[in-house]
């Protein structure tokens, strides 16, 4: 299983191209560590396109930081030169994004029809007791975050259950607390 190693720091604030009110000067500039992984992916696609690139940066930003920050946003906007609603219309269509840290532990539970026809709430409220945190929360030492998330494609091998990217299927009460044992 991977941990998450998004961190906050050294991270992107103006590409280096962009128009700034500091004149460009590079020396005022963050490090832009993911720009040139951009630059190569802007490559690929015909000039004109660069909306385009708005889902691939996003997903890359928050694997890198763990989450897509106000200033991420900022920066595409500047970046791909696309309005910013419609950065801000991706980050809420797809579930997957988030916009705050969360823990080190992302366990999302389905609760679309299959698993909810096979206890996905009573495991929910399980997970809930368990951790001590409401859906959408964080444990106090931040471990855990508890989402509850729609059809995760698995519905053969309901109830399901995420944590970080690995697939948990079948589940149930007891092979959720082993599991989360062995979290640290
Ligand atoms: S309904 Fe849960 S994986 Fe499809």
């Amino acid at each position: 299983m991977k941990e998450k190693t998004g961190s906050d720091s050294n991270f992107l604030e103006a590409p280096q191209s962009a128009s700034r009110a500091d004149g460009g000067n590079r020396s005022l500039t963050p490090i832009f560590r993911l720009q040139p992984e951009f630059e190569a992916m802007k490559r690929r696609y015909p000039p004109g396109f660069e909306s385009s690139l708005t889902l691939p940066c996003l997903r890359r930003i928050q694997e890198v930081r763990g989450y897509v920050a106000d200033q991420d946003i900022d920066w595409l906007v500047e970046y791909l030169g696309v309005p910013r609603i419609q950065i801000e219309e991706v980050l809420s269509f797809y579930t997957q994004f988030r916009r705050a840290p969360i823990g080190r532990w992302h366990v999302q539970a389905c609760r679309n029809v299959s698993c909810s026809m096979r206890g996905a709430e009573r495991l929910i409220d399980h997970l809930s007791r368990k951790l001590g945190v409401k859906v959408g929360e964080t444990t106090a030492d931040g471990r855990f975050t508890l989402s509850v998330v729609e059809c995760l494609g698995s519905c053969g091998t309901a109830p399901v259950v995420m944590i970080n990217d690995a697939y948990h299927e079948a589940m149930d009460a007891a092979k959720l607390d082993a599991l989360l044992e062995g979290l640290k």
